[in-house]
């Protein structure tokens, strides 16, 4: 039996890496994309491994488009063709603060990458499944935005407009490839302890304590890889173009 291969970009750390672990498991080979091999990377195909299966790194930066046809065509070559994509790669707001001091190359980078570059992979990992002459059933593309595709968080403002775009991203390709059967699904993370939320953990520590949280916990990378994997997995059926919010009940939450 060949396993299913699932892309997964940014999987060097953070949710990456959950990600990845949990496809493993869950019986997908993969390719692990992220901008360089580091450490970190060698540490992801470690614990892929022990969950079983073959897998490989590929170099691979979301926010350059013009290099995603050559890159996937390479990646196609090496490891076959792909049946999940796994959008997680982003970066936030590199300068936390007023909405109002927010400068346009903070805007661009924050976009460029979360937004325009995922579109683009997406399209572009689109055509190569849509091109695959004998497609397994069960092909799946998961994108990782956030809570804040629908709640307003003020201080990371380019953020939340990049991630309310996957929102919409992910509607327009679950229409665009529903026919050819393809599942197109959204996860929204609340508060994961991560790289990315380091920065502010104190400030989040506080709210998620508080109940800001319902489950006050912070999520973990774990807990986003279960549900990406139970979706790619065909824990559904005749679902897509929806949204599983992973952040144990911030998206309901409310005075108590
Ligand atoms: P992280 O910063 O720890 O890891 C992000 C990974 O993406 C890194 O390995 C980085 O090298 C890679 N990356 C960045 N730009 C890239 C590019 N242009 N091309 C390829 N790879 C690139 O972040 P974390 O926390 O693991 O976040 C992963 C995803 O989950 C992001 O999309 C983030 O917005 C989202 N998310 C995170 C939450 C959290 O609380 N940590 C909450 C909601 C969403």
């Amino acid at each position: 039996m060949t396993r299913p291969v699932a892309l997964v970009t940014g999987a060097n750390r953070g949710i990456g890496r959950g990600i990845a672990v949990a496809l493993a498991g869950r019986g997908f080979d993969l390719v692990c994309a992220d901008l360089a091999a580091t450490p970190e990377t060698a540490e992801t195909l470690r614990l892929a491994h022990e969950a079983g299966g073959r897998h490989r790194f590929a170099a691979l930066d979301i926010a350059d488009v013009e290099a995603h046809a050559g890159r996937l065509a390479e990646i196609r070559a090496e490891a076959g063709p792909i049946a999940c994509l796994v959008n997680n790669a982003g970066v936030q707001t590199p300068n936390r603060g007023d909405m109002l001091d927010v400068t346009p190359a903070d805007f661009d980078r924050v976009l460029g990458v979360n937004l325009r570059g995922t579109f683009f992979l997406t399209q572009a990992v689109a055509r190569l499944m849509l091109g695959e002459p004998d497609p397994a059933p069960g092909r799946s593309i998961v994108t990782i935005s956030s809570s804040s595709a629908t709640i307003a968080y003020p201080l990371i403002a380019p953020y939340g407009l990049s991630k309310t775009g996957l929102r919409m991203m992910t509607q327009l390709f679950a229409l665009r490839l529903a026919e050819a059967g393809i599942g197109v699904y959204e996860i929204r993370p609340g508060f994961i302890r991560t790289e990315m939320t380091a920065a502010a953990a104190g400030p989040y520590d506080a709210f998620i304590m508080a109940g800001g949280v319902p489950e006050r916990r912070w999520g973990t990378p774990e807990d986003v890889g279960r549900a990406v994997a139970t979706l790619a997995g065909g824990g559904f059926t005749h679902v897509t173009g929806e949204a599983i919010s992973v952040g144990g009940g911030l998206q309901i939450a409310t005075v108590r």
